[in-house]
């Protein structure tokens, strides 16, 4: 059942908070699920009827909408997160679709290939309009060419060098691989997944123009963007969307990438909302992570720092509960009740942690809630 619901946004105007209700339309699947116990991570116990009243929004005018919360295959395909087991991911993708998650967002580079082909067996079956399925381009790890990005392993351990390169037959050849792999014949929405200094924004734009007009692609967004590369690109395409990263504990896009956002009409897709998993509250200080994952060594996840973060999290953690909910949908609420954010792109290891996130949309924060919240994690500055 498809309707129209209500969700209260709080936009800041010259300094004053203003609310705006937005008429955003809500999915109701009606199938049998489960929730997650009251402050647990993971705890999927009570059988209910009820179903997530799922949001959705288009981007831009580009006829695209997509589910605010958009299923992220990156540790899906197991490439920096220590490997993948594919039938958890399969799972949890199609978990999430039973509850109106109808967006995936996946990536060449996740996996050298292996994420959009896990995506592209999880929607086998499924109605091809009723699933939209974001992708991008750019990162080469096949091709030495472009702006060099890192020195990295596969899921096999060897070693691999990968290049920001967005050129224009580049694009063209990996907009048919990435078909392929998802066993697809179009994109919804095609993202440059990070700047190339070496190539001019209006080659790459062109490129994508090309693609649109060919039907592989419906909608051009970006992803790690500045403001002033959304405009330089904004010459040559219409841009419906900038992927950026927010969390919590990282909001740095508040001070220009969000205004600008509002002010142009172009959504916002956020990545790593729980900022790796740290904002579920279940990493404990000291926590070892395996090889090949990123969190190993990584600043976030140093003892101080999840201590500091956990300390915080404790103090909104009796909120949580009093919406029946876990730290991590309490942080996904919160996340999309931010001023400008569209869609927050949250990860999945398995159908489990899939369902409990796509429950995030079970209830509503309140303005005092929020306010709330934002007191609380004054705590948290940057690091
Ligand atoms: N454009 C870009 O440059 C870029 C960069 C990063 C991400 N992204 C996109 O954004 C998506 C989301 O970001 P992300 O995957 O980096 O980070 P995230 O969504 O903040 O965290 C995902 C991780 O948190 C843990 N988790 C998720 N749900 C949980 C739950 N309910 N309970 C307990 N643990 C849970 C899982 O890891 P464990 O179970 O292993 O703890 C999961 O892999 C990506 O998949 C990708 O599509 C884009």
């Amino acid at each position: 059942m498809t309707g129209y619901c209500l969700s209260m946004t709080v936009y800041r105007s010259a300094g004053q908070p203003t609310f705006f209700l937005k008429r955003l339309a809500c999915h109701n699947l009606n199938s049998q699920t489960s929730v997650n116990k009251p402050g647990s991570n993971v705890g999927l116990s009570h059988q209910l009827t009820t179903t997530p009243q799922m949001e959705f929004q288009e981007l831009d005018n580009s006829g695209v909408s997509v589910s605010r919360i958009t299923f992220g295959s990156w540790a899906a395909g197991g490439w920096m997160w220590g490997g993948t087991e594919q039938n958890d991911a399969v799972g949890a993708i199609r978990a999430s679709y039973d509850l109106g998650v109808t967006s995936i967002d996946t990536a060449p580079v996740y996996g050298m290939g292996f994420s959009e082909e896990i995506v592209g067996e999880a929607i086998k079956g499924l109605p091809r309009d009723k699933v939209q399925i974001l992708t991008k381009f750019g990162m080469r790890w096949d091709l030495a060419k472009g702006d060099f990005a890192m020195k990295t392993k596969d899921n096999d351990g060897h070693d691999l060098d990968v290049y920001k390169y967005a050129g224009r037959d580049s694009i063209i050849k990996e907009c048919e691989n990435s078909l392929r792999r998802l066993g697809t014949d179009y994109i919804d929405l095609y993202q440059q997944h990070w700047p190339d200094v070496t190539t001019p924004i209006d080659e790459t734009m062109e490129a994508v123009a090309r693609l649109i007009e060919q039907g592989k692609v419906r909608a051009a967004g970006v992803s790690n963007y500045s403001v002033a590369q959304m405009q330089e690109a904004e010459k040559t395409v219409k841009l419906a969307s900038n992927q950026v990263p927010y969390s919590m504990v990282r909001r740095d896009i508040e001070k220009d990438v969000v205004p600008y956002c509002i002010e142009n009409h172009k959504a916002i897709l956020v990545y790593s909302p729980l900022q790796l998993g740290l904002l579920t509250g279940k990493v404990k200080p000291g926590q070892e992570f395996a090889e090949g994952d990123l969190r190993r060594g990584h600043r976030l996840f140093t003892p101080e720092n999840v201590k500091r973060v956990n300390d915080v999290l404790n103090k909104i953690r009796p909120l949580a509960e009093t919406k029946n909910a876990s730290l991590g949908q309490l942080v996904l609420r919160w996340t999309l009740a931010q001023p400008g954010i569209s869609v927050a792109l949250v990860g999945a290891r398995n159908p489990e942690q899939a369902v409990q996130n796509a429950r995030a949309m079970d209830f509503q924060l309140t303005f005092e809630e929020i306010d709330f919240i934002n007191k609380q994690l004054r705590e948290l500055a940057p690091v």
